[in-house]
């Protein structure tokens, strides 16, 4: 059994963060999101991982590295330019060589492992198996059709959902799969689906399974995704503090404070995770924060955030909330007269005043 994870795209629709940087490197609880899916191939003990990523960037190989930190080999397969989910395993053939594998998107969050499926997929004996999770907007997603417990159809983003499900980014195969990513042409937004490829399995009698994720799954595809990912991630974690909190703060809850990271006469209410050599002075951190590496909070408020490395955050008067900061950004109080709204912001920013 290898794992296939996927670390292409363009992430449009998490810009501007992703204009500098891929999005499947974008930390959820400080981690990039990628990690979480080599964690768990790992954990299922899975040896050898082949990543796809896009080919005019060594950004994923750089960061991500041979995997020996996991004890796992990772084999990095290029794709010249987003082509859909079925070519992308179209091209990583050579690397699977005929053996069982998980198709894992590097930008979906589960909580609980992968082994279940693993297991369940080798009993199964079928020739592809889906992670079905039920979603209140399933026309986002691939959708299943369903009738007597087996799949009839799946469609991608469908207008009329023929079900409540979503058909998750983390799948099964064995190699009959390449027998159908070869077999199909592109949709109408221009990329060979993943979806049309468990259709013509479908059609052509191969046993297509599934199974449900009764626990939670998300695709990180929306800035609210990321954000209520980072919730969920932090509401797993556990009473960390290696920083230095002075006498004066007050830290209550599930706080990790990571090696030199500095609480001054401020109050920290978990979970929240504050990154190495951060600092937070006459500050408020509220439940569900994470605030990235070397970044300085000093006289404000964050809640429900998440705040990239070396940012700078100072005397703004209204709670930040709900808010997603990249890296290197400051959000600092305007000196003189008049009172003023000052902004130097990138392309596709989004900024919402009181
Ligand atoms: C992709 C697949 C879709 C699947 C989803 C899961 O959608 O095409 O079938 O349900 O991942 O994350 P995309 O994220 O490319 O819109």
């Amino acid at each position: 059994m290898k794992a296939l994870i996927a670390s292409g795209g363009r992430g449009t629709r998490l810009r501007p963060i992703t204009h500098t940087q891929n999005k499947h490197l974008i930390p959820i609880a400080n981690k990039p999101i990628l990690y979480y899916s080599i964690e768990a191939a790992a954990e299922a003990g899975i040896k050898e991982i082949g990543i796809v990523h896009n080919a005019d960037s060594r950004e994923v190989p750089e960061y991500v590295g041979d995997g020996s930190r996991w004890g796992v080999k990772i084999t990095y397969i290029p794709q010249e330019k987003p082509g859909g989910l079925a070519e992308v395993v179209m091209i990583s053939e050579k690397f699977i060589a005929g053996d069982e594998f998980i198709f894992y998107l590097g930008d979906n969050l589960l909580v609980g492992g992968i082994k279940r499926f693993i297991d369940e997929f080798q009993k199964s004996k079928c020739n592809c198996f889906l992670t079905l999770s039920r979603v209140k907007d399933p026309e986002r997603f691939g959708v299943p059709e369903i009738r007597d417990g087996r799949i009839i159809g799946v469609e991608e983003k469908p207008k009329k959902p023929k079900s409540n499900f979503a058909v998750a980014g983390i799948y099964l195969y064995d190699k009959h799969i390449f027998e159908a990513v070869k077999s199909l042409k592109p949709s109408a937004r221009g990329e060979l689906e993943i979806s049309d490829a468990h259709q013509y399995l479908i059609d052509n009698g191969f046993k297509v399974g599934y199974t449900e994720i009764t626990g939670w799954w998300k695709d990180t595809g929306k800035p609210a995704d990321l954000l209520e990912a980072n919730r969920l991630i932090l509401d797993a974690i556990a009473l960390r503090i290696d920083g230095e909190v002075d006498s004066t703060s007050e830290v209550a809850g599930k706080v990790i404070i990571e090696p030199g990271a500095r609480i001054i006469k401020s109050k920290i209410r978990g979970p929240v995770i504050i990154g190495k050599n951060s600092i937070i002075e006459d500050s408020y951190i509220g439940p569900f924060t994470s605030i990235g590496d070397r970044t300085e909070v000093r006289n404000s408020e964050v809640e429900y955030s998440i705040v990239l490395r070396d940012c700078k955050i100072q005397s703004v008067s209204l709670r930040l909330e709900g808010s997603i900061l990249g890296n290197d950004v400051e959000i600092v109080e305007a000196s003189g007269k008049p009172r003023v709204h000052r902004f130097m912001i990138g392309d596709q920013s989004r900024v919402e005043v009181a």
